[in-house]
């Protein structure tokens, strides 16, 4: 059975494939293996594996597949029984000022309950369960119970609209969702129960059964006869519960993530290989002293990087950590810093986009603070520019912690370059160095790998040259995307879909997207989905996305449309349509993709061959002169789209 899945199989055919794509891909040497095998020996394993890698069908990896292994039970069973069991795990720092701890023990006792609840329900081994939550400690808790059963999570951005989260239930075929009545942000109670309502109406996911509804903000919710408060299914609850072990390759969790196309794709991680890679990778990158160090990782566990470096890799790691429930400037932009000296930070991770909002408040809200608790200082999910390096260096590590600007995606399931601390000399604006265990390439359009010299190289585009424990193991559903999109461009190679380049010492600094992802705030957003959502709305005849430059956020969205002269009826005037947009992408995806700016034009730049220019439509968003236009099927268009632009008919 593929994915050794237990009840509820995975639907997954093997892609037939030539003898010579096969032959194309390289395979690790017995010293690569052993190294491996060694970061995996650090975890408990119920029963130990005795292979460490079957490459013999790539792209389809199976690492220590002959092994059986729980990951509840390695982030808490694991220190309780060693005896770290009063260790703190969680400092909880509510937004309104609320505080919450749990020692190991205490998480365990609570996932235990939480575990029974959800076979209570009946959720068994390979069910998938959809979690849309606040960041709240119920939220980890609740991942580590489905894992602890063997079933499947996918958590769901809690910024994602209603319609966002319907799409993804159901094509993960979810049995159950864990929500919560609402959370804080901004000061205030924001509702979530009912974005779930709204996702699930009509019976629109059929494989639903029941709402597990943790209790937050105590707004008043509806509860329908499939919802259940969160607080009696544990009261009801028996408090034990044994892990027992699942197959290494187990499905651990669904994550969807956007790609090239309109529709996001489940992106499928699973167990012992995910969780050998978030761990070795979280204590070697931050150089963990797990006695002593007070870790904090300001991402929301509905991203990449709060599955594994703020459940998984910390937690099997056995570390205490913060978890903050609000937004960098609640009540004010001296939130973070006022946390860091509260709880005596050590190992600080978060994304460019917050350096930078923070150098442009300025300094004075950091200064007041005493942060020499600080040793070790992350970046994470866009580049960083020198400028925000050398001022997170400086204001915040008060110049004497090593900065880790580290390079990986939802798809490597955990940090694939980063300068390891105390080894390397760092260097502002370069992720630098693979990481041990990690091959990774440069090539140009054919597959070459680029040629770095004493100058540095040219760009090219980033590959995966070998396999790695916590890689993809598929696309949830669509095996042909998964073998498409990764491992077809360049024969033998997981191609990243980001733009690199090594320096004259041989590190690499990344480029940014090559493709059609754009990062809005550290937050990963297709322009096919956003013009799949304007298209929606029946004033839009046409849309074409870009990301443009942005100081704050790196990019931006902006939107070009061509209106529906026959649907617009007694529509309001550009602007006030503008607006409706706008607010229209908020309610189809969530106010992450929300266009900065929308623009309606009457035509789009197109070669002869129909396809949009959005090279052009870039130009014109970042303000600078259009480029080369020698190619469209008509050239007018774009002076047509620059001379209303400077009309300032914009929204
Ligand atoms: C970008 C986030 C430059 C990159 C962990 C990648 C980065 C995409 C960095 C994945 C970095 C992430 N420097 N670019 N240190 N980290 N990226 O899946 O374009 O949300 O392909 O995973 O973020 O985004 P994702």
């Amino acid at each position: 059975m593929p994915f050794g899945l237990g009840p509820t199989p995975l639907t997954y055919k093997i892609a037939p494939m030539s003898d010579n794509f096969a032959a194309n891909f390289e395979s690790p040497s017995p010293e690569r293996l052993s190294f491996w095998a060694e970061q995996a020996n650090q975890l408990a394993w119920h029963k130990p594996f005795t292979k460490t890698l079957d490459w013999s069908n790539p792209p389809f990896a199976k690492w220590f597949e002959d092994g059986q292994i729980n990951a509840s039970y390695n982030c808490l069973d694991r220190h309780v029984l060693g005896g770290k069991g009063d260790k703190t795990a969680i400092l909880f720092e509510g937004e309104p000022g609320d505080t919450q701890t749990y020692t190991y023990s205490e998480l365990l006792a609570e996932t235990k309950k939480a575990a029974n609840a959800l076979l209570d329900l009946g959720i068994v081994a390979g069910d998938r369960v959809a979690i849309y939550m606040p960041m709240i400690p119920e939220t980890v808790i609740a991942m580590l119970a489905v894992a602890r059963i063997g079933a499947v999570h996918s958590v769901v951005f809690g910024g994602f609209s209603a319609d966002s989260l319907r799409s993804r239930i159901f094509d993960a075929g979810a049995k159950l969702v864990i929500t919560a009545d609402g959370g804080f942000r901004k000061g205030k109670a924001h509702p979530i129960k009912e974005a779930v309502d709204h996702a699930l109406q009509d019976n629109s996911c059929p494989s639903i059964e029941h709402i597990l509804v943790v209790q937050r903000t105590n707004s008043d919710v509806a509860l329908s006869d499939k919802d259940i408060w969160w607080h009696e299914a544990l009261a009801k609850a028996a408090p034990e519960h044994e892990a027992v072990g699942f197959d290494s390759e187990h499905p651990l969790f669904i994550l969807y993530t956007s790609g090239t196309t309109g529709k996001p794709k489940g992106i499928l991680h699973t167990t012992g290989g995910y969780l050998t890679g978030a761990s070795y990778t979280h204590r070697t990158v931050f150089d963990l002293k797990s006695e002593t160090d007070v870790y904090w990782c300001t991402a929301d566990v509905g991203w990449i990087t709060g599955h594994s470096y703020v459940v998984y890799g910390p937690l099997a790691n056995g570390v205490t950590q913060v978890i903050y429930e609000g937004t960098p400037d609640s009540p004010n932009f001296e939130r973070w810093w006022e946390i860091i000296a509260k709880y005596k930070v050590s190992i600080f991770y978060t994304a460019p986009t917050a350096i930078r909002t923070f150098m442009k408040v300025g300094r004075a809200v950091v200064d007041g603070h005493n942060l020499s608790s600080l040793r070790i200082l992350g970046s994470v999910g866009e580049p960083i520019n020198p400028e925000a390096w050398q001022w997170y260096h400086e204001v915040v590590g008060g110049s004497k912690c090593e900065i880790v600007d580290t390079w990986w995606q939802t798809e490597t399931g955990s940090i694939m370059i980063s300068p390891v601390p105390h080894t390397m000399k760092t260097k502002p604006g370069s992720a630098q160095r693979a990481l041990p265990g990690i091959t990774i390439g440069i090539v140009d359009e054919n597959g070459s790998p680029v040629i770095s010299s004493a100058e540095g190289s040219e760009a090219g585009y980033l590959t995966i040259d070998q396999p790695w424990p916590s890689m993809l193991r598929g696309v949830w559903g669509d095996p042909e995307r998964f073998i498409e999109t990764y491992w077809s461009r360049f024969p033998g190679k997981y191609f990243a879909g980001d733009g690199a380049r090594f320096d004259e010492d041989g590190d690499i600094w990344l480029l940014g997207r090559i493709d059609d992802v754009i990062k809005v705030s550290g937050h990963r957003l297709s322009t096919a989905e956003i013009e799949s959502a304007l298209v929606e709305h029946h004033w839009v005849a046409e849309a074409a996305v870009v990301g443009a430059k942005d100081e704050i956020t790196e990019q931006a969205v902006v939107a070009f449309v061509i209106l529906r002269q026959d649907e617009l009826g007694d529509a309001p005037n550009e602007e006030e349509i503008g607006k409706v947009l706008r607010s229209w992408v908020t309610e189809k995806i969530g106010a992450i993709a929300r266009p900065r700016q929308i623009m309606v034009v009457s035509e789009l730049p197109k070669t002869r061959s129909g396809k949009i220019m959005r090279r052009l439509l870039k130009d014109v968003a970042e303000g600078r002169p259009v480029g080369d236009t020698t190619t469209l099927a008509d050239s007018s268009v774009m002076k047509a789209i620059n001379d209303k632009l400077h009309n300032g008919a914009t929204d």
